[in-house]
């Protein structure tokens, strides 16, 4: 083994970007979106992205997830650099090994709870760890709502029905961004709840996006973005911590 093999494997890293840059248009309206970015996400972690509007919060999740293409730098997911891969071979790593929760929901109207949760499975066509799901859909306390179809749920039941989705399979990271911007705070609460428990208890990696300090409290460390670069890091977040710093870097912005 290498040194570098062995540096890896104590860093434990799920996904990182390295020098990542995205540049979206040519010439006038031409926009860097991400300004050679590098971060790691190391497994078993919970970490916020955080940043203005614009500041290219979801174009970084997007990059490092495999959903969008990046014009420099290179990104790795667990020990696969995605640049190597071919479309079809990036379609299928995102399948195994990443899962997504969005602001809306996303799940579809005529497939029951249970059927939402296990549809990406289903696709690739593999059987779900009974075990694995039995446990996933305890954690987030759905049991009773299992054969309930989305419209049958309340919106804090189907983000929950969402996370339950991203964790059957046990990815290698979770990406959310803003994943409770659609939820009141007591819905929030609880779907962050189980995000935190799905690293704590189960090892999982999560990736999210959100405006929210109250929600970055919920993560192990915040990562803050300010036009496309990454200009802070923050360990163990509280909440006033996190908005302490973000009216420092709002300060900053009028006097410069
Ligand atoms: N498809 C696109 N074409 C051109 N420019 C884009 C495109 N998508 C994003 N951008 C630009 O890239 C920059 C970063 O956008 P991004 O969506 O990553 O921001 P964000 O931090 O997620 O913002 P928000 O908090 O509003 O969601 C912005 O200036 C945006 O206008
Ligand atoms: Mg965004």
């Amino acid at each position: 083994m290498t040194t570098t093999q062995i540096a890896d494997r104590a860093t434990a890293v799920a996904a990182r970007a390295s020098e990542l840059s995205k540049v979206y248009g040519t010439g006038e309206t031409q926009v860097v979106a991400l300004d050679r970015v590098t971060v790691d996400f190391r497994q078993g972690e919970f970490t916020a992205i955080m940043g203005p509007s614009g500041s290219g919060k979801s174009t970084l999740m997007h990059c490092v997830a495999g959903l969008d293409t990046f014009s420099g730098g290179s990104v790795r997911i667990g020990e696969t650099e995605l640049s190597t891969l071919k479309d079809k071979q990036l379609t299928q790593l995102r399948r195994d090994k990443i899962g997504f929760i969005f602001q809306a929901f996303n799940l579809l109207p005529t497939l029951t709870a249970l059927e939402n949760i296990t549809l990406p499975m289903d696709i690739a066509g593999r059987k779900p760890d009974r075990r694995w799901l039995d446990q996933v859909i305890a954690m987030i306390g759905l049991a009773d709502r299992l054969g309930h179809r989305p419209t049958q749920l309340s919106g804090g039941q189907q983000q929950r029905v969402a996370v339950a989705r991203a964790l059957a399979s046990q990815p290698e990271i979770i990406f959310g961004d803003e994943p409770t911007g659609n939820l009141d705070s007591r819905s929030g609460a609880e779907v962050l709840g189980f995000l935190r428990n799905s690293v704590r208890e189960l090892g999982q990696t999560v990736v999210m996006v959100t405006h929210d300090p109250v929600a970055a409290s919920y993560a192990d460390r915040v990562i803050f973005l300010a036009d496309g670069q990454i200009v802070d890091e923050m360990l163990h977040p509280s909440a006033d911590g996190v908005l302490d710093r973000m009216k420092a870097f709002d300060a900053k912005g009028r006097t410069s």
